[in-house]
């Protein structure tokens, strides 16, 4: 009988996922549930593996891949790569396969929620009740921003970005997209307005990042793009947090320029306490959650442990972000 192959995995994983990829490989993992790998023991692990399931906390850079001289695939447990030098992966040969299409509409459910709970002040208002601030109706107390007709400015037209939109045709929104190329099935079938940068700045009520981390893309929102938007305007991050310049973003909070914004990413994740955008009440926050129901997330788990299986098994992944590596040869 062939050897099974030797992986690493850099989380304890659920169970029912670990078991499914002991009877396929041989494996070893980092086993908090709660803690990264350090770096140092990855790059001891993956001196001897040929797959490597990864998690969107784990820096899989240059030095790394070149350590792992048998490496054959990377398959992370997300949508997002930006973790990952897929550049320095496909030079070697490396195949890298995320897990995208499972986890849309549980996504954009929670860009959804982070946006209303933004514009009517939910977290705040719970947090005065329970403080005991409460201690009347008032005509103004809490008064938030309606979502309901409001414009909606999607930056980054993927599948979030449709699945976002559809929600927001049941809120009777205009809906305004920007993306790196138009989508005329969008515009036709969910009613999106294309519009340059600028544009959908100006008019949006709400802006919602949804573009992947890249060098393009990194400070996509810093001062000026901030100046753009109306004082009343909401900002909603669930994408990753280099999109925008957050000392930035914290200045034009603090000073009304807009009125509020929702992030489920940082810069730096976990976000440190003191961070100053944590200290103003016009700003929601969540600990990158956007993926995160039961069921979505056994599925991503699922789907990065078939498709590490399946490419050292030959086999191309579903979701292979750098195909060529194998059309090549
Ligand atoms: C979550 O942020 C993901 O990229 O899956």
């Amino acid at each position: 009988m062939q050897a099974k192959p030797k992986i690493y995995v850099t989380r304890r994983l659920p169970d029912e996922v670990i078991n499914w990829l002991g009877d396929h490989c041989e494996m070893d993992m980092w086993e908090s549930e709660e803690t990264p790998v350090p770096y140092e023991e990855l790059e001891r692990q993956v001196e001897e593996v040929e797959g490597l399931y990864c998690l969107l906390t784990d820096r899989i850079d240059a030095s790394l891949i070149a350590r792992a001289k048998r490496l054959k695939v990377i398959s992370t447990m997300a949508v997002g790569y930006n973790n990952i030098d897929v550049e320095a992966a496909t030079s070697r040969g490396v195949l890298v396969a995320n897990t995208p299409g499972v986890l849309t509409e549980t996504t954009a459910d929670l860009t959804f929620a982070l946006l209303m709970a933004t514009a009517r002040r939910i977290t705040e208002s719970s947090e005065f009740l329970r403080s005991g601030k409460w201690k009347t109706w008032s005509p103004l107390l809490l008064t938030g921003m309606d979502v309901y007709g409001a414009t909606l400015g999607i930056i980054g037209m993927g599948s979030i970005g449709e699945a976002v939109a559809r929600r927001a045709r049941g809120f009777n929104m205009n809906i305004l997209y920007h993306n790196r190329s138009r989508k005329p099935e969008v515009e036709r079938e969910l009613g999106a307005v294309y519009a340059d940068k600028r544009t959908l700045l100006r008019e949006s009520d709400f802006v919602v990042l949804l573009t992947p981390l890249t060098p393009e893309t990194r400070h996509l929102i810093g001062r000026e793009e901030l100046r753009l938007m109306k004082n009343t305007a909401v900002l909603i991050n669930v994408a990753r947090g280099g999109i925008v310049d957050e000392a930035a973003l914290y200045e034009a909070l603090k000073n009304n320029e807009i009125w509020a914004a929702g992030l489920d990413v940082f810069e730096q994740e976990p976000v440190p306490l003191n961070h100053p955008l944590l200290t103003l009440p016009n700003v929601v926050t969540l600990p990158h959650i956007g993926s995160a129901s039961v069921k979505t997330r056994m599925s991503m788990a699922h789907l990065a442990a078939r498709q590490l299986v399946d490419a050292l098994n030959g086999k191309m992944p579903a979701h292979a972000v750098n195909r060529a590596v194998w059309q090549k040869d």
